[in-house]
This record gives structure tokens, sequence and C-alpha cells, in this order.
């Protein structure tokens, strides 16, 4: 429970919201704000951030003001996707965290699981080495996903000219598209960078390698990783 559920009676929007929300989500329904209402008690994660919350459910953002409970606008979640700069480098160890695939059923493992050395090495000093490079997607002035390179002794290493690729996206942002707009900008800065190719390392179960075969990499071999699971070796030509 937090203050926007405790308050949901409260919500309302204006005439112009209302045609807003209905023009940018599509909707059929005359009750828009009913329909917001719905999504309050419903949402994936509910964030308040300034003077708004944010709302997020199946792809969709609703912004409501915090203070008068107006609904200021609902749309599709529209990542901003941009180079990583310094300040996003805090965010990482998440990141990190977030890219490790947990089968379903699985249990998900302990977050100082990213301080093993074999995993940490995505991630420590970043930005100091030649094929550090990395981008972020940005929802409301969050980083919600984060795709970078490396050329590191890990378990996608091909040579010292092939930086490898770690990557996820926060869970409730996920199949949204984020995933592919942020790998195919990462694509851009490795050749602006000169780099030929790109590799990387993924559980031959995780259902990235879909994604993976969308966006051109190729399997290259199977690897056992740090965890003696097994994986595929994949590789992009840029
Ligand atoms: C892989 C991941 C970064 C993709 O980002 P995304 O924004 O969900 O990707 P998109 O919406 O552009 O593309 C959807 C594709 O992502 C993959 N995907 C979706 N949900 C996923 C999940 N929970 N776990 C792994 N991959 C997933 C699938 O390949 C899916 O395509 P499909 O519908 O054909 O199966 C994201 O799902 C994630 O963080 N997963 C967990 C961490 C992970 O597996 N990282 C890769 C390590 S090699």
């Amino acid at each position: 429970m937090n203050d926007l559920t405790q308050n949901i009676g409260k919500i309302h929007t204006t005439q112009m919201g209302e045609e807003r929300i209905r023009c940018n989500l599509n909707l059929q329904t005359d009750d828009v704000v009913a329909w917001c209402k719905d999504v309050v008690k419903q949402a994936d994660v509910i964030i308040g951030q300034g003077k708004n919350w944010y709302l997020y459910k199946g792809g969709m953002v609703i912004t409501i003001n915090a203070h008068s409970y107006t609904i200021i606008t609902a749309h599709k979640i529209n990542a901003r996707i941009r180079v990583m700069c310094e300040p996003d480098y805090e965010c990482l160890p998440e990141f990190l965290y977030q890219a490790i695939f947990i089968p379903e059923g699985a249990e998900a493992p302990p977050r100082s699981i990213i301080n093993d050395p074999e995993i940490f090495v995505y991630i420590k000093d970043f930005g100091t080495q030649t094929g550090d490079l990395g981008v972020a997607a940005e929802q409301n002035g969050q980083v919600v996903g984060a795709a970078w390179t490396r050329i590191i002794p890990a378990c996608g290493h091909v040579n010292s000219k092939t930086p490898e690729l770690a990557f996820s996206v926060l869970p409730e942002f996920r199949g949204f598209g984020i995933g592919m707009r942020l790998i195919k900008k990462l694509f851009e800065l490795l050749r602006e960078s000169g780099y030929k190719q790109t590799a990387l390392s993924v559980q031959k179960d995780n259902p990235a390698v879909r994604l993976y075969q969308r966006l051109g990499y190729e399997m290259s071999g199977e690897r056992t990783d740090h965890a003696r699971r097994e994986d595929y070796l994949m590789i992009k030509k840029l």
C-alpha cells in the first residue's frame, strides 16, 4: 500500500488528459479514469519520483501528479536509448545482477554473487579499458536497461579485438523491445569505434538466444561457463 493506492478515489483527469490518454493508448473505453484506477490496482511497479507517480503495466506508463492526483498522461513505454555516461556506471552492479539468467522455477541467486571474480570482471573499473563501451535505456529519468562490452578474460572471450557483451533490462520492462533497441545502438557505437565483430556467451536455455539470432549473432561454438553451465558462444559481424 502506498500513498497513491490509499488515495485511489482522488484520481481524476481533465478532458484534455482524457483525450490524450485515449489517443496515446488507442483506448476504446468511455471512462478513462476508471480504466486508469484499475491499472493502479494491478500495476507491475509504481515509482514515486519528483512530483509524480509513474505506474507501469503491460508496456504502458501512467503519470499521476503526486500532490493533486491528476492523471497527467499515459502512453506506451518509450525508453530513450543513449550512450552510457560516467554517472551511469554506478547502476552497473544492478544490471550485472539482472543479467544473470534465472531459468523458470529456479531460485534467484543472492545479490552478493556479483562479487565472484568471474562475474565482477564484467564491471570492475568499467570505463578504463579499451573496448569498454555501453548504452543505457532511460524511462522517465530512470535507467531501466543497459548493454555494455568489454575485452576481458571471461566466458565470451574470443580475442583482443572482439568486445564481449553483457546486457539486461529490469524485469518489469522486459519484452517491450527495449533490449533490441539497446543492442542496435551498441552495434552503432562499436562500429564507430572501429570494431569489426562482437561476441557473447549465453546459456543454451536462455530465451535471449532467439533475440541474439534476430540481431544477427551466429553460433560460433559451445563452452562451459564458470558455473559449469552449457553456453553458446555467439559472434556478430558488424
Ligand atoms: C535478455 C533481455 C536483456 C532482453 O531485453 P528485452 O527488453 O526483454 O528484449 P526485447 O523486448 O527487445 O526482446 C524480447 C526477447 O528478449 C528475450 N527475453 C524476453 N524476456 C526474457 C527473459 N525474462 N529472460 C531472458 N530473455 C528474455 C527473448 O528472446 C524475447 O524474444 P522472444 O519473445 O522471441 O522470446 C531481458 O529480457 C533480460 O534482462 N533478461 C534477463 C537477463 C538475461 O538473460 N540477459 C542476457 C544474458 S546473456
